[in-house]
């Protein structure tokens, strides 16, 4: 969480700072501020949006800047607490944990140091000042003070009188922009597009100085890295309209609605083709996925329930065991480590914490069959897997995860088949069925997209409610797991999803008038044993809100509202059950006037524990 961008450029970089940030906004947006050298140090600061630190800094100029924009961990949300940090004329931003700040506040607090905030940052900002006093330079005491820090960071660091800017990362992501009138660092790509293409990824452990005309980078063994030799020059295909709201009101909008696209991209590999190759995955996956014969997924939210669907997906097709966990949790319980299990890690941004730790815990118990299934190329996640999936869903700004929730689907149900084939449980018949149904999955979202109109006429009711339940059954029950997550993540409505079985041991004591029940009712096996479930609801005056494909037999009726998709579409029908959850979630947040985008108390990347 949180984000950083820097500058030394010969125009003025307040407008760049600020674009920057704005940019980076979907990290976290408890407050933001910047450092300008004028020659001398300038810190604007505020809490609240970029939007807030805009006004402050309207008319400002300078050639040297660095900005942050911030997601609370240590210290509440306020101007005191907000970045930039300073220590005499050098000021520091930082994304990440310091674990040992309290060792080293304490120790700085004994040489002399005001501390005036509650967080870790402010640690380094006097760590760096106090190293300068023996280290030769500010790039050279940088690296001195970060010898010293436990955690996860990154900074970036400028000082009075230095003519450039230092940024170091471990364990957070961070990457230059080398742009023709100056150089840039930032969290990510997006943040820089508006001045350059050309972009460095960092490495943990790198140290780098950006100046006006060049850049240096020191790795981790202290040795300098050579551009393009040892840390390569990318060029970056994001378009300015990947991360424009264009005609849309919100970002969680536009993806929603960008689901058709972004699934026809991230299926784009497989073309026409009626039979799949395992190196989908990479040139190793040949070899690694053979002989697999169990899977363990590691995720964490939205991604831990697409690794939920995909469990039934591998156990029915390939017959091979499939466990799914939570990542934050079997990253620190003893497990039964299988070193032939495939391990499949699950996200989005790829920098989540805890499934990246997740993973090297995997490791590190001698598990080297790792995959990531992952948005952004180039993250933390898809580095430390020998294996990679990359959906191509776009940038995801919105805090609520929807596109790369369905093309992780898409990625997930690929893996399902190919371990299907693998051993042996699949025809060439049926292999060719299902790759036609992933290719007709575009057109078929398109068409549930279409169901908007009444879906919002439904969202209307639920603006009152406190609570509200989801049930689901089979490949479904994720479904409605993710549905109530939405729910509660961008309209603050408690929302819990079941399985639509389990209702009778516990939860049906909740349901009465006030309690909307919205159930998926796809016309498969089970759909007549959940028509009993939502009987046994309708029985205690719930009311029921029931998605349905066109075939289901599930009649509307007093206190039953049915709102039916325009086909079935067998296993993949999560896929497309998903969307008509979405959209409520966004009706009923508009309806309440919650900040879609950007839900109180969240951020987009988790990249704290
Ligand atoms: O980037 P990741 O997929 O690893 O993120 C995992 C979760 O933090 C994320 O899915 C979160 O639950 C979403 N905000 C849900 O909409």
């Amino acid at each position: 969480m949180c984000g950083i961008v820097a500058a030394v450029a010969a125009r003025n970089i307040v407008p760049v700072l600020i674009e920057g940030l704005t940019r980076l906004e979907y990290r976290g947006y408890d407050s933001a501020g910047l450092a300008l050298l004028k020659p001398t140090l300038t810190r604007l600061r505020s809490v609240g949006r970029v939007a807030e630190l805009a006004l402050q800094a309207n008319g400002q100029t300078a050639h040297h800047g660095i900005a942050h924009t911030r997601w609370a961990t240590h210290g509440v949300p306020s101007e005191r607490n907000a970045h930039p940090h300073v220590s005499a004329g050098l000021a520091v931003v930082h994304n990440g944990i310091i674990e040992n700040y309290v060792e080293l506040r304490r120790e700085l607090l004994a040489a002399g140091y005001v501390f005036t905030s509650d967080t870790d940052t402010e640690v380094i900002a006097h760590l760096i000042q106090h190293t300068l006093q023996s280290a030769p330079d500010l790039f050279a005491a940088v690296r001195l003070a970060i010898a010293r820090l436990t955690g996860a960071y990154a900074i970036a660091v400028l000082r009075e009188g230095d003519d450039g800017i230092v940024v170091a990362r471990h364990g957070a992501p961070l990457l230059l922009g080398l742009g023709t009138d100056g150089n840039y660092a930032a969290s990510d790509a997006a943040a820089l597009l508006q001045v350059t293409r050309r972009m460095i990824y960092l490495e943990d452990g790198d140290v780098a100085e950006i100046r006006g005309d060049a850049v240096r980078i020191v790795g981790a063994g202290g040795t300098a890295a050579r551009v393009p030799a040892d840390r390569p020059v990318h060029e970056s295909t994001l378009s300015a309209d990947d991360v424009e709201l264009g005609d849309y009101r919100h970002y969680m909008q536009k993806e929603i609605f960008e689901q058709p696209q972004a699934l026809a991209a991230t299926l784009e590999m497989i073309g026409g083709a009626q039979t799949l190759s395992p190196n989908l995955f990479g040139v190793a996956a040949p070899e690694m996925l053979s002989g697999v014969r169990s899977v363990l997924i590691l995720a964490c939210g939205t991604s831990y329930h697409s690794g939920l669907v995909a469990r039934y997906w591998i156990e029915q097709l390939a017959g091979i065991p499939c466990s799914v966990e939570i990542a934050s949790e079997y990253r620190y319980r003893v497990s039964v480590p299988n070193p032939e299990q495939l391990v499949v890690a699950i996200s989005q941004s790829g920098e989540t914490a805890d499934t990246l730790a997740s993973v090297k815990h995997a490791r590190a118990l001698g598990m080297g069959r790792t995959l990531a299934i992952c948005n952004v190329p180039e993250s933390a996640i898809v580095r430390e897997c020998a294996l990679r999936f990359l959906t191509r869903a776009g940038p995801e700004i919105g805090v609520a995860s929807t596109k790369a929730f369905t093309t992780q689907l898409a990625a997930l149900f690929l893996l399902a088949v190919t371990l299907a084939k693998q051993a042996g449980r699949l025809s060439a018949e049926q292999e060719a069925e299902h790759l036609a149904a992933l290719r007709h999955l575009p057109v078929a979202v398109q068409k549930v997209l279409a169901l908007e109109p009444e879906i919002k006429a439904w969202a209307a009711r639920f603006a009152d409610k406190q609570h509200a339940l989801f049930l689901g059954r089979g490949h479904h029950y994720p479904i409605a797991l993710e549905g109530a997550l939405k729910l509660k993540e961008i309209s603050y409505i408690h929302a819990e999803g079941y399985p639509a079985g389990e209702l009778k041991h516990g939860p049906l004591a909740l349901v009465d008038k006030d309690m909307p029940v919205i159930s998926i009712a796809p016309n498969d096996a089970l759909l007549e044993k959940l028509k009993s479930n939502l009987k046994e609801v309708a029985a205690r005056g719930g009311e029921l809100y029931v998605f349905a494909d066109a075939d289901s037999a599930v009649d509307a009726e007093d206190g039953v509202h049915v709102l039916r998709l325009p086909e079935h579409y067998g296993l993949l029908s999560p896929v497309l059950h998903v969307v008509p959850l979405q959209l409520l979630s966004y009706h009923v947040a508009l309806v309440k006037g919650t900040d879609v985008d950007k839900p109180r108390n969240l951020a987009k990347s988790v990249t704290v524990e």
